[in-house]
Parts: C-alpha cells; structure tokens; sequence
C-alpha cells in the first residue's frame, strides 16, 4: 500500500511516500497490464499506480530536477518523437488518458514491433513508422498538438525539435526536448554544446522556459523547453 501525492502543474503525476527509490508514479490507465517490467502499486482506495522510473525515463529525471510540463494533462494532444518501445510514451499515454493522444513517431521497424503492441493495449497511443526529420511525411495523420517531445538522440535534433513545432505545435503549446550531448559533437564541454543548441532553438523563434540538467542520471543529457514566439 502507498501514498500518493499529486505534483504541483502536473496533477496526473504523483510523488510516492515513504518508499526508498520510488519517487513517482502514474495512474495505470491499463489496470493488470504493466510495459517495462515496472513495479506495481496500490494506494488505500485500491487504485493502481505504475512506477516511473528515472533512470529510464528522461522525462521523470527532469521532474525530478524540477522541470514541470503543464501542457502535460488529462486530455493532451503529444507529439513524441523517438518513441521507441514506449517506456515514456506508456506514462504519458496514462498522463493523458482516455481523451487524449500521443502520435508517437518512431523510425526503427525492429523498435515500432513493441509500440505496435503497445498501442494494441493504449488506445490513445497512435504510433508511426516514419523519420522525425520529415514531418511532411506525417502531416496528414498528425494535427496540432500542446506539446511536442522530443528525444532522438540525433545530431540534428534541435532542428528537428523545430521544424515539428513550427508543422504542429499550437499557438500556447510546449516544445521538449532531451538534448544527447555527445550525438551533436565529441569535443568540448556538453554545457557548451547544449548552450549553442538553445541558441540555435531561440533564435529560430523560441522563448526558452526551463533548462534542466539531467547529467547526474542521463550522462551529458539537458532538457530544453519552451514556447513559440507568437
Ligand atoms: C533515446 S531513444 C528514445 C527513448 C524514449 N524516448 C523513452 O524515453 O522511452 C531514441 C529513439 O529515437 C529514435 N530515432 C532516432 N532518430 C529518429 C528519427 N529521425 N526519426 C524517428 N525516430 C528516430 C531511435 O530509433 C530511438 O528509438
């Protein structure tokens, strides 16, 4: 038995009381039905919570370095690109629930196998095999969304962060992404290298909101978020 306690800015996520390691979970959309090999929990009233983990989910690690993503609610239109087998992608899917929707772009087929299977199970989980790099390949299944999320560990993901928001993101929505250091250059400082991103993302017309180190965690990773200049 646990207790929960919902975040502030994010009522759809809770952090967990009094259990070493654990420190937040979301509400299994899918009772019974688990994705990673997660921990399973129950709070006084019965009700199913699926641990997070931050070690495998780069979005929990920012929570837990004080990022908060209020676009991220019930009811949430996403765009994820590099969905890969779902591990984040299945906590959002529970973040949004029923009314909302995650289009889930990944491009490895051997990947998309598990994020087919995923969404067989999550209906509000829409998954597409195509390249993040080409948005207009995606442009007639996609519509505007609150918030796109990105983490494709690619050296061009700031401008692929950027041509998705301009194609989807809505006029107040978030852009996300979790910047792999080491996939842009091998030299220099991983500080240094994602400065000259955020740089690079502002000046294609982004006011920047948060800056996250997720280093301590993710080696050499940092989470960017912000909005389009209207
Ligand atoms: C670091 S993993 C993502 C992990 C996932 N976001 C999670 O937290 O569960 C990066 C993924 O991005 C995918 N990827 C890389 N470049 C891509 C591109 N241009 N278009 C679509 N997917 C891409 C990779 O195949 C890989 O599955």
């Amino acid at each position: 038995m646990i207790k929960v306690k919902a975040l502030g800015n994010m009522p759809e996520v809770y952090s967990v009381e009094e259990i070493v390691n654990v420190e937040y979970v979301t509400k299994n959309l899918y009772p019974g039905i688990t994705v990673y090999g997660e921990q399973i929990f129950f709070d006084e009233d019965n009700v199913e919570y699926r641990q997070w983990a931050h070690n495998k989910s780069k979005l929990a690690s920012g929570l837990l370095n004080g990022l908060r993503l209020p676009n991220l609610t019930k009811g949430a239109h996403v765009l994820y690109l590099g969905a890969a087998n779902g591990t984040t992608v299945s906590h959002v899917s529970d973040i949004v629930g029923e009314d909302g929707l995650i289009f889930a772009v990944e491009f490895s087929s051997r990947t998309m196998r598990d994020l087919y299977n995923l969404a067989r199970i999550r209906k509000n989980i829409i998954p597409i095999l195509a390249d993040a790099r080409y948005p207009e390949e995606y442009a007639d299944i996609v519509h505007a969304v609150d918030l796109v999320y990105c983490d494709v560990a690619q050296p061009n993901q700031s401008e692929i962060l950027i041509k998705n928001s301009k194609a989807f993101l809505k006029e107040d929505g978030m852009a996300f992404i979790a910047m792999k250091t080491r996939s842009i250059s091998q030299k220099g400082r991983a500080k240094d290298i994602f400065d000259r991103e955020v740089k690079k993302i502002e000046e294609s017309g982004f006011t920047t909101k948060k800056i996250v180190n997720i280093s301590k965690i993710h080696r050499e990773h940092y989470i960017f978020t912000g909005k389009l200049k209207s």
